[in-house]
């Protein structure tokens, strides 16, 4: 009985890694060497040396043995084992071995059996110690023992793990008792357990005592079950059969013994239970308000915030200490890693929204970096509706934000709100013109400004004397060009306050709107244009000049919104994807590419500008004016003009300006004899010789051409930019940009630009 207790301590000291230097004493004990098999064991008729029997089995060990031992008991003796004549001069206690085989009856054997064999490899050893000391081929009832001779690791029908996964089960758990055998946590697991290959434990060379104070056998070791019964090795350790525990120990779902306070044992305990025995050890809803870092629990150390981070109230900042607690991390097998600091992913989420913050939380790219984050972290939570219906939307750039400035053109229901809003409260105003009409109405003042100065130009040319190229006394193509802008510019600035002081639009920039109507297309510079349709000795250079001039500073203010609008764009990566998914993407494609091929156009055209007037001013510059001199290196001039010549041809070929000097020298040959190189306003005499003449002549022509080239090519451009730019942002802003009375708008442009062209052609 003493013994039956200490080995049970012993093996659960073991078991338990408690006293973990037992376990290399009795490793160091080699079971296969030993005193049994140096000294031979003597047989004396039928009679043994106790300590030459089998050691006692593992599962007797841990049971009472009081039974066993007294079977033992009954069959051991003092016998005479040396004579001298009828002297017997040695005694000892041996062992009668058939009393043996009929003392192990059946009915000994059967109160040990059902603890025994609850585990195949128990089973096993118990069954080789009977058969070996008793010849019996069966423990209580034949047949109970078929299979047990050639097993193999298919036996352990669920398996096994190592005993080490008790420290991944909770204090509750392993302290508790089994509802269906009533027995403690560790018993079971003692009574599953099995070594690599079995080990003796205690006295190895002597297992087993007659003790003469007790009168009765007592085992002075025991051997422990070895998985090597199934022929198969496996690394050295402790191990229990899953099979054995799992239908052994038993949880009453009603008395969870971990169901307290600290929700993370009861964790802990599911999980060790489900890694071990699987689900159905447990009620159905045994996954409920289980703490895992799995999904429910965010590891703090994995937290992230969204950028908008620094706006959030700090109600939401603080949240994650207030959802804080401990959850399981899994390891690969399913059991309870670590436990690890988390947040309570249904906490966080029960207690924020996308409303809880404002801020830079709800603008462009930082809105969709909160918006996805609130939908990675909580959309896939039961029952949160924190995200609003148009979540998808938010979460790509909104027309608002793919509009580069914060002022738009609609009427403010309430003026203390800021024009820039959330996308959901924007309301389809009935009042809103379509995009159509309002393209329409743009279309409209192309034609009209084109028609104006068309018409202004067709009775200027009339009206007009010829003049030379950039003579120094007509300035007044400057003036006549800045008044014309001035004009234009007013009337934008007139549009521009009419819309400011109708009833709604009180929040409009007068200004910004008005450097935006300036970036509007125009149709004036094709009236320029077709001015180069004339032999080029019957152009009239002076309003070329000044409506050239005009279109140069309306350029220049509409590069205002362009710039805005490319950098903008660039800023925010709309040139390289940015604009995919988003909600009138395409618009603000068409919005975006306008800008572009304007900046771009514009850069090459003025490019082109300086070249063109430079070689220009290097050939009149030098000539017009002093023409005695010119006389005098006359060679040098031809020299240089044809060299001019040649870098112009190289460098323009491209624009075509080729084109323009034929086409015009054709246009000009019939009047070539009878033209006189004079301005008919008198002041102005050529001493010039007929070759000087035709040579400077060919070369302004040259230059003027290239000038005409980089106009014919950049004008149109522009305009296309322009209507891009314009169509684009229409249909990316539809409902934002509702300009009110559009017609009078038109009328007041056309009215305008009707009033600088007849003003332009009476100066
Ligand atoms: C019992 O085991 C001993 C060694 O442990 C062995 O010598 C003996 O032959 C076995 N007897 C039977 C009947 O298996
Ligand atoms: C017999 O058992 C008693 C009590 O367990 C113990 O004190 C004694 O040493 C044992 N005798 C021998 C010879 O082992
Ligand atoms: C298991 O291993 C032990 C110790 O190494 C050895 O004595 C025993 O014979 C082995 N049993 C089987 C079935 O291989
Ligand atoms: C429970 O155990 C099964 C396998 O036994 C495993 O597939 C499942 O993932 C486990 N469940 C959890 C929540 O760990
Ligand atoms: C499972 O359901 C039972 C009642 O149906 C309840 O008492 C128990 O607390 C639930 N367990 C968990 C983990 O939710
Ligand atoms: C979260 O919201 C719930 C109600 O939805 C409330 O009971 C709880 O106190 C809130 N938690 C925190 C930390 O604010
Ligand atoms: C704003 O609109 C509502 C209806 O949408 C209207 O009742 C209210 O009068 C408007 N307020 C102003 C200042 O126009």
């Amino acid at each position: 009985m003493k013994i039956s207790s200490t080995c049970l301590v012993l093996l659960t000291a073991r078991v338990y890694g408690v006293t973990a230097t037992v376990v290399p004493n009795t490793a160091s004990v080699n079971p296969s060497g030993g005193g049994r098999i140096l000294t031979p064991q003597n047989n004396y008729n039928g009679w043994v040396n106790p300590e030459d029997l089998a050691p006692m089995p593992q599962c007797i060990a841990q049971q009472d043995q009081s039974t066993w031992l007294s079977a033992m008991t009954k069959c051991t003796g003092k016998l005479c084992t040396s004579h001298f004549g009828f002297i017997c001069t040695h005694h000892q206690w041996l062992t009668q071995l058939s009393c043996l085989s009929t003392g192990f009856s059946s009915d000994v054997i059967k109160g040990y059996f059902p603890y025994c064999g609850r585990s195949v490899l128990a089973k096993a050893q118990l069954y080789q110690w009977i058969r070996n000391v008793t010849g019996r081929t069966w423990l209580v009832d034949v047949g109970d023992t078929n299979g047990l001779e050639n097993l193999s690791p298919a036996s352990l029908t669920e398996g096994y793990a190592a005993v080490s996964v008790i420290h991944k089960a909770p204090t509750c758990l392993t302290s508790s008792i089994s509802a269906l055998s009533m027995e403690r946590f560790q018993h079971v697991m003692a009574s599953c357990s099995f070594t690599s290959t079995t080990q003796h434990t205690g006295n190895a060379a002597r297992p087993w005592e007659y003790n003469e104070s007790l009168l009765s056998m007592t085992a002075l070791g025991f051997e422990t079950v070895g998985y090597n019964l199934t022929r198969r090795s496996i690394g050295y350790g402790e191990y229990f059969d899953k099979g054995c525990f799992c239908s052994t120990f038993t949880m009453d779902p009603k008395q969870d013994p971990c169901s307290g306070p600290e929700q993370i044992d009861s964790t802990r305990e599911r999980l060790w239970m489900n890694a071990t025995c699987g689900p159905k050890s447990l009620p159905k809803n045994w996954t409920d308000k289980l703490k895992t870092t799995e999904f429910a629990y965010i590891p703090t150390e994995d937290w992230h915030w969204p950028m908008c981070v620094t706006d959030m109230p700090k109600q939401v900042t603080e949240l994650t200490d207030q959802c804080a607690t401990d959850a399981c991390e899994l390891d690969s097998s399913g059991y309870c890693k670590v436990l690890k600091r988390s947040v309570d992913r249904d906490c966080f989420c029960r207690n924020i929204s996308y409303d809880s913050c404002g801020g830079s939380c709800q603008i462009f790219e930082t809105r969709i970096d909160f918006v996805k984050w609130l939908h990675d972290l909580c959309g896939s939570m039961r029952d949160w509706h924190g995200l609003p219906d148009n979540w998808r939307q938010l979460a790509a750039p909104t027309p608002l934000d793919m509009i580069p400035w914060r002022w738009t053109i609609k009427p403010s229901n309430e003026s203390n709100t800021p024009p820039i809003i959330r996308l959901g409260s924007i309301k389809a105003t009935e009042k809103c013109p379509s995009n159509r009409w309002k393209l329409g109405t743009f279309a409209l003042v192309n034609m009209a400004t084109f028609l104006a100065a068309f018409l202004s130009q067709r009775t200027g040319i009339r009206r007009i004397v010829r003049g030379f190229l950039w003579q120094p006394h007509q300035w007044c193509w400057f003036s006549r060009g800045i008044l014309i802008a001035v004009l234009q510019l007013l009337a934008n600035w007139f549009n521009a306050f009419l819309v400011q002081k109708t009833l709604g639009y009180e929040d409009v920039p007068v200004i910004q709107l008005m450097l935006l109507w300036c970036s509007m297309p125009r149709l004036a510079w094709l009236a320029t244009l077709l001015i180069g349709l004339q032999p080029f000795e019957a152009i009239d250079f002076s309003t070329a000049a000044s409506s050239f001039f005009v279109e140069m500073i309306l350029q220049g203010f509409s590069s205002y919104y362009m710039i805005i609008t490319v950098n903008y764009g660039r800023e925010h990566n709309f040139y390289l994807g940015g604009l995919e998914s988003a909600e009138r993407g395409r618009s603000a494609k068409i919005m975006y590419a306008g800008a572009l091929l304007w900046l771009i156009t514009i850069s090459v055209a003025f490019v082109r500008f300086l070249q063109a007037t430079r070689k220009m001013n290097r050939v009149t510059g030098s000539g017009s004016f002093d023409l005695l001199k010119r006389q005098r290196s006359k060679q040098t001039i031809s020299n240089i003009a044809e060299k001019v010549m040649a870098q112009l041809n190289e460098h323009f070929s491209w624009l075509g300006e080729k084109n323009w000097v034929h086409y015009w020298e054709d246009k000009s040959r019939d009047s070539e004899e009878t033209f006189l190189i004079s301005s008919e306003r008198g002041n102005y005499t050529v001493y010039g010789t007929l070759p000087v003449q035709s040579q400077n002549s060919r070369v302004s022509r040259k230059a003027f051409a290239n000038l005409y080239a980089v106009t014919t090519i950049s004008m149109p451009l522009l305009w296309v930019a322009q209507w891009l730019f314009w169509g684009g942002f229409v249909g990316l802003s539809s409902e934002e940009f509702c300009p009110p009375k559009l017609g009078v708008l038109a009328a007041v442009w056309i009215a305008f630009s009707l009033g600088g062209a007849t003003f332009g052609a009476t100066l």
